[in-house]
């Protein structure tokens, strides 16, 4: 059955929408600013950015359609994705802050430097940073799913990551983790490698 076929045939459930926020928040997540550049810069925390393909490197974001982000990814056309690193809570604070100021002002007391392919401003000692141009966009529902191309990336190996879950921030220490995957993304049939 395509989504479109089971979109007909099912009535939409009616979802508590305070639980169902409460219920996804389950899912954790690293935290990311989506940033543009141009005559208004602007920055906004997501943390709905996941990898898509590898062959074209594509990654996505979904961006509430209210968002002075979603009409400002549309118009630029190029954006820089900035993982956060464990120690930048407070970024993620300022770029979620509806009452920041617009345009290069919010960038002043968040150290930051241009991408040089998208333009944006990418967060200075963030885990990762990628430059994208825009590829397609999608209809997800009050959100808007915009997948970006990679121009390029660079990787703060040593850093890391700010977490988000349930609400809540937190950091995850690469050396709590356990076994790894295999390289290409699989896990042996009798666990992760080095288990
Ligand atoms: C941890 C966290 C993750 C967020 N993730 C998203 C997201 O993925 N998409 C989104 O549209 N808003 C997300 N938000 C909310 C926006 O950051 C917030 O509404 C912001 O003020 C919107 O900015 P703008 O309207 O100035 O562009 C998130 C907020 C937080 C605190």
């Amino acid at each position: 059955m395509t989504a479109q076929e089971s979109d007909a045939a099912t009535p939409a459930p009616e979802l508590d929408t305070t639980l169902l926020r409460r219920t996804l928040g389950a899912f954790a997540t690293g935290v990311t600013v989506v940033s543009v550049g141009g005559a208004t810069p602007h920055g906004m925390t997501a943390n709905s950015f996941t990898a898509v393909s590898l062959d074209p490197p594509l990654v996505l974001v979904c961006v509430v359609r209210t968002a002075y982000m979603h009409e400002a990814l549309q118009s630029t056309g190029r954006f820089g994705i900035s993982v956060l690193s464990a120690e930048q809570e407070h970024v993620a604070r300022h770029f979620a802050n509806s009452r920041r100021p617009l345009g290069s002002q919010q960038f002043h007391v968040i150290d930051s430097r241009l991408g040089p392919l998208c333009g944006a401003p990418l967060i200075s000692g963030a885990a990762a940073n990628f430059e994208c141009e825009l590829w397609r966009t999608y209809d997800g529902g009050d959100h808007t799913i915009f997948i970006g191309r990679l121009l390029s990336m660079t990787n703060g190996n040593d850093r890391d990551v700010l977490v988000f879950e349930r609400g809540k921030f937190g950091r995850l220490e690469r050396e709590s983790l356990g076994g790894a995957a295999a390289p290409d993304g699989r896990c042996p049939p009798d666990g992760p490698v080095g288990a």
